[in-house]
């Protein structure tokens, strides 16, 4: 008998019929997130699950899948699975890296750009009717060019942000547990700092790490007031890395310039105190969101999740020592 994998919501249908190959497939075909309790439900048969950051895969849910085999996660990111609770029960996890590195960078460089030179606002601007002539300090901005940029985790995308900046001539430090090898600092002439040092000494600040224990809130009072009043914070990677709460406080305080948000800590609410801010720049979590990486995404995922039930190694698993 063919292993039932469930789809839990809508995909790119490239990964249908990738996992039709081997599999029965359940197919949530909507862009509705399962409640937990019919995610339970859905998953008393299921071997493979092929799943979104939208859902939560915790260990009492997981707890609740007898049969399962795998969890494939169409995002880099794979913060909303208990990969403990499913290594525990021998179950593997798959993510996505790679094929957004540059989507999410393009991204992140147009989030930038657009805060500092306030692009949303000149757009309102216009569209509504308010523009009169040309004015020498109409709608001003920050300079991007040649300032310093802060990259807070130089992995896949930060170093990708990294190579952006380099066209724009930015002088870069990053922060990161471990100094990346010397050919990668060579190469986009970056300076390992610690965070404090980078965060007094930056003009932009980029976030690119994973949302784990140790990076939830990871800037908070503290760092947002060692920041540079002039200086833009830029998020591209989890919400829960910045303390929203005290970052709208601190914007409202004029302790840094402005913000680019595209992620948030309680997706999809937005801190009210944030809409109601002139100088940060909103997205809802399009990072990736670009047609071919979602279909390539959505693929990669569907093919990890044959693999292991077809008794292969998948291409990316996040807890390869289930493989044995
Ligand atoms: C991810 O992959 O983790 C992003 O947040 C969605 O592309």
């Amino acid at each position: 008998m063919k292993p039932r994998v469930l789809v839990t919501r809508h995909v790119y249908p490239a990964a249908i019929a990738i996992l039709q190959e081997d599999c029965t497939v359940d197919y949530h075909a909507t862009h509705d997130v399962l409640a937990p309790d019919r995610l339970v439900r859905r998953l008393q048969h299921a071997q493979g699950v092929v799943c979104q950051l939208t859902d939560a895969l915790t260990a009492d849910v997981i707890a609740e899948a007898p049969q399962l085999k795998v969890i494939a996660n169409i995002a880099v990111g794979y913060d909303n699975v208990d990969v403990p609770a499913a290594t525990a029960r021998g179950i593997v996890v798959t993510h996505t890296p790679g094929v957004l590195t540059e989507a999410t960078a393009d991204l992140t460089f147009a989030l930038l750009l657009a805060t500092a030179r306030r692009l949303p606002e000149a757009e309102r601007f216009l569209r509504g009717g308010r523009w009169q002539r040309w004015d020498v300090d109409l709608l001003c901005g920050a300079d991007v060019h040649g300032r310093t940029l802060g990259i807070v985790g130089l992995g896949r995308i930060g170093q990708a942000v990294a190579r952006r900046a380099r066209g724009f001539g930015m002088p870069l430090l990053y922060s990161a547990p471990r100094p990346a090898p010397e050919a990668i600092e060579r190469e986009l002439q970056a300076r390992h700092v610690p965070l404090d040092t980078l965060l007094q000494h930056s003009d932009f600040v980029t976030l690119h790490v994973p949302l784990r224990d140790d990076t939830r809130h990871l800037i908070s009072v503290e760092q947002l007031c060692r920041m540079r009043r002039s200086a833009i914070l830029v998020n591209t990677s989890r919400g829960p890395i910045v303390d929203e709460a005290a970052l709208v406080a601190a914007l409202e305080e004029g302790l840094l310039a402005g913000a680019g948000l595209d992620v948030f800590e309680h997706e999809p609410q937005v801190h009210p105190g944030l809409l109601a801010l002139p100088n940060v720049v909103l997205l809802p979590h399009v990072g990736s969101a670009t047609v071919p990486v979602r279909t390539r995404m959505c693929a990669l995922a569907a093919g990890d999740c044959a693999a292991v039930l077809r008794g292969e190694r998948p291409a990316h698993p996040v807890n390869p020592e289930v493989l044995g």
